[in-house]
């Protein structure tokens, strides 16, 4: 496999996230990047010796860059990406891939027609441990796969967040940040076109006022079926299901309950801001996380196959099948979110080889969509009629 030159758009919090893998993979160099701040952009040159970009535009003509990183706030992904593909470059861009359908599916389009590479990511469904369980339920090993459940119960609503990311109608709240992890992680493992979802979403915080909650039922072409369940109110943490393990791998203090409200309390208005932007790069004293010992993960996963039901944790899979419990082991990660550089890369050698392309993004996003009107409306939305309805708009 070919190494890629990278230019990153956006080097705030997610960036951070997927430093250690993007500074330390063999298959991919830091030569440019673009911030609206000038403090990211200097930490940035030096230390990468890559140039920091002032405008998109020089970044996208600048000759070393074969292919953007795009993290920036969600409300910008789509024309970034849009102008990235049409100049030629490969896109990966951050989850959630845009704020509405109708923008990714343009995305979707725009990397067609340019014939570039489009892929979304990180996401959880990247994770290794759910790569290893859709494996084996795609070989079949325990009959076939007939529900998925999974919940997350984090703090999320209660994190330092930039305005727009508590505003609906940007994308805010957790039925777009959120929910596309897990339904990545769902689509990933039971490996069958969606049919439908219905869900209902709870906005609980007038504080905080966009959805901070959901439970969905989501079925599948192949006849499988997912419950989905999450809350980011920082009331139960979930990570205690899978060992005190974070999200990001790390062994968690369960002594520290309710610190994200407590922390958040003592902030206001600019103050919420300036403490998000406190974990940016660029930022003087802020240092990527160390190297995680266990896999990401997003919460308590159970795959249930005819035979058997998967546990999946971010330190193996734990199988209890008809006859015996086993355990399959996953090797502890060597690099955080390698996967995500393997797979942009492979897919760059044969676009074949893409899980997370554009048209996975499209409807993973058609989905979120579906869960949002769905607990409008009570009733249950087919994804693919959101997809129908946006692109007819575009024609
Ligand atoms: N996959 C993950 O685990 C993960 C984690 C965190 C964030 N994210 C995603 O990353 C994206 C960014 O979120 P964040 O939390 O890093 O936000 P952030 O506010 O921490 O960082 C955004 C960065 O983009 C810069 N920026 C803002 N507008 C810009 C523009 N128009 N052009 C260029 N630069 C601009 C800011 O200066 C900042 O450096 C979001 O889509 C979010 O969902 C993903």
């Amino acid at each position: 496999m070919k190494s890629v030159n990278l230019g990153i758009v956006g080097l705030g919090r997610g960036f951070m996230l997927t430093l250690p893998a993007l500074r330390s993979h063999p298959l991919v160099r830091l030569v440019g990047a673009f911030d609206l701040r000038p403090e990211a952009l200097a930490q940035f040159a030096e230390e990468f010796g890559g140039r920091g970009h002032k405008t998109l535009e020089s970044l996208l003509t600048d000759p070393k860059v074969e292919a953007v990183y795009i993290a920036t706030p969600h409300g910008a992904h789509a024309e970034q990406a849009i102008a990235a593909l049409r100049a030629g470059r490969h896109v990966l861009v951050e989850k959630p891939m845009a704020t509405t359908v109708s923008d990714c599916a343009r995305m979707a389009q725009a990397a067609e027609k340019a014939g570039q590479l489009l892929m979304v990511g990180p996401s959880h469904g990247f994770d290794e441990p759910v790569r290893v369980a859709a494996d084996l339920v795609a070989s079949g090993r325990y009959g076939p796969v007939r529900q998925v459940t999974t919940f997350n119960f984090t703090d999320f609503m209660y994190r330092p967040r930039r305005p727009e990311e508590l505003d609906d109608q940007k994308g805010g709240g957790v039925v777009y940040s959120q929910a596309a992890h897990q339904i990545d992680v769902v689509r990933r493992i039971i490996g069958q076109p969606v049919a439908s979802v219905r869900a209902v979403t709870g906005n609980w915080d007038k504080a905080r006022p966009s959805a901070g909650a959901y439970t969905a039922l989501m079925t599948f072409k192949g006849g499988a079926a997912a419950s989905l369940t999450y809350s980011g109110y920082a009331h139960y943490d979930s990570d205690e299901l899978v060992g005190w393990i974070s999200e990001l791998g790390q062994k968690k203090d369960s002594s520290r309950y309710g610190e994200a409200r407590k922390a958040l309390t003592a902030l206001s208005g600019e103050k919420e801001i300036r403490a998000k932007l406190s974990r940016t790069y660029g930022v003087p004293g802020q240092v990527p996380a160390s190297q995680p010992p266990h896999h990401e993960h997003f919460g308590f996963l159970l795959v249930s196959c005819e035979h058997a039901d998967l546990k999946v944790l971010p330190t193996g899979i734990e199988v209890f099948s008809d006859k015996i419990r086993e355990t399959v082991e996953v090797a502890p990660p060597a690099l955080p979110r390698a996967s995500v550089i393997e797979e942009f890369a492979e897919a760059l050698s044969d676009p074949h080889r893409a899980v997370h392309d554009g048209r996975w993004g499209l409807d993973t996003m058609a989905c979120c969509a579906a869960l949002a009107r769905s607990s409008e409306v009570g009733a249950e939305i087919d994804p693919h009629l959101i997809i129908q309805e946006e692109t007819e708009k575009l024609t």
